[in-house]
């Protein structure tokens, strides 16, 4: 290659190229190595494989001075993400979600010394931390050349999904149980995907997925079954760190389906370390299950590293309806050497929960992110957190999106109305 050559090659990759520090990826259980820039689904050992980078050159490259001023919104990190051309980045406006603090609960609760904190997923687009995950994921496979993506969801993944695909120009399939709320089903079609309604849970969709690919060329983008998913709720944890200071705070309480979020939250809080952002305090992780499906917390409770599948699931918090996790491992680890717990609430508390919240602080959670709230006043309860913690809650989808109760009051007009008792 000639030098003028050479020298608008560099340009060109220059031009378009955004800095990234991918090194490999690793077999989360093996550690088996597998090269960058390839399609990789899971290791060979069945497992999920976890990007890693080049912690010591992203450190001179990144700095928080920078971070600060950059628009919010987890493209942001991008130092920390695997993308590697510009024009791969998929967006729809994500925003940097706010962290709310619920004083009048902690009021109620005798919380002294101690701060409750929600940060609130709702706000990004499809109205659910999703969005990390999926935007990633959809960018991810945009750049490998993949064209056709396909997932089992219980709703919010499913509409980031066909969002982020819909953006990308990538075609997109869906496969919900059942039951999924109708509002996921029609939120999914609307953003162009083609979904389908199954006669069983979560892992009979993946079932599904999985059987498809020959026939269809789909790509599965099933949680944990591809690489980048987890990179993108990491972020989840680069911006609780950064919003808190650089700091993390004593007690996470995160609603654990597969996992996802809560082993990204610990990548973060490792890969920040590592390049001296954070010292090496880390919250106690707690993985909050509902009562009708709680394997993990089962096996957290008998010292297994692995979470059977948990038969007859069900729960109102369709978002952790759960019962088998590919990555239950990794999420039991998080939990154990971080020294939090799993803990299970059942759906009664669930929906005192978010009844609670909503008319105390005017703060409409989610079931799942409800669950957190229960979880957390049962852990406060049982002395497991104390009342001086700064606790953060996720609460991971708008609680608009979820059936509410019905209200029967009305007001006939043409007659009298009796203000008094209004
Ligand atoms: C609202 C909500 N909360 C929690 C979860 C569980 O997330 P994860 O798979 O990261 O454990 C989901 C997943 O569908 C969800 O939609």
């Amino acid at each position: 290659m000639s030098e003028q050559n050479e020298q608008t090659e560099q340009n060109d990759q220059h031009d378009q190229a955004i800095p990234t520090f991918v090194a490999h990826l690793e077999c989360s259980m093996t550690g088996e190595r597998y090269e960058a820039g390839r399609v990789h689904g899971l290791s060979r050992a069945g497992r999920p494989l976890l990007v890693r980078y080049d912690l010591a050159a992203l450190a001179k490259a990144a700095s928080k001075e920078v971070l600060a001023a950059r628009d919010g919104g987890f493209w942001r990190y991008r130092e920390f993400l695997p993308v590697r051309r510009a024009e791969n980045v998929v967006s729809l406006g994500e925003v940097m979600t706010p962290l709310v603090a619920l004083p009048r609960m902690a009021a109620d609760l005798g919380v002294t010394g101690g701060e409750i904190l929600v940060k609130d997923e709702g706000r990004l687009p499809t109205g659910s931390f999703k969005a990390r995950g999926l935007a990633l994921a959809v960018a991810m496979a945009k750049e490998l050349g993949l064209t056709h993506l396909a997932m089992p969801t219980n709703g919010n993944a499913g509409a980031a999904m066909a969002a982020y695909g819909s953006r990308a120009g990538l075609r997109t399939t869906v496969f919900c149980p059942d039951d999924t709320p109708e509002i996921n089903i029609s939120e999914i079609a609307l953003q162009g995907a083609r979904v389908y309604r199954v006669n069983g849970l979560i892992n009979d969709c993946g079932k599904i997925v999985g059987e498809g690919k020959a026939a269809t060329g789909w790509f599965d983008l099933s949680t944990l079954k591809e690489p980048y998913r987890i990179e993108g709720k990491k972020t989840m944890g680069l911006e609780l760190a950064e919003q808190l200071g650089w700091d993390v705070p004593d007690v996470i309480f995160y609603p654990t389906g597969g996992g996802t979020g809560l082993i990204g939250m610990w990548k973060a809080f490792a890969e920040l370390e590592a390049i001296g952002w954070i010292g090496s305090r880390r919250p106690r992780m707690v993985a909050v299950q509902a009562s009708g499906c709680a394997p993990i917390v089962k096996a957290f409770e008998a010292g297994e590293e692995h979470a059977p599948l948990w038969e007859n699931a069900h729960t109102v918090a369709a978002g952790i309806r759960v019962p088998v996790a590919v990555g239950d491992f990794l999420i039991l680890r998080a939990v154990r050497e971080s020294g939090g717990f799993a803990i299970a609430v059942d759906d009664e508390a669930i929906i005192a929960a978010r009844d609670e919240v909503a008319a105390r602080e005017g703060f409409l959670m989610c079931p799942e992110g409800a669950a957190t709230y229960a979880a957390y006043k049962q852990a406060l309860a049982d002395g497991r957190v104390a009342k001086d913690e700064r606790v953060v809650l996720y609460n991971c989808a708008t609680g608009l999106k979820y059936p509410m109760p019905p209200v029967t009051a009305r007001l006939d007009r043409t007659g009298p109305i009796d203000y008094a008792a209004l």
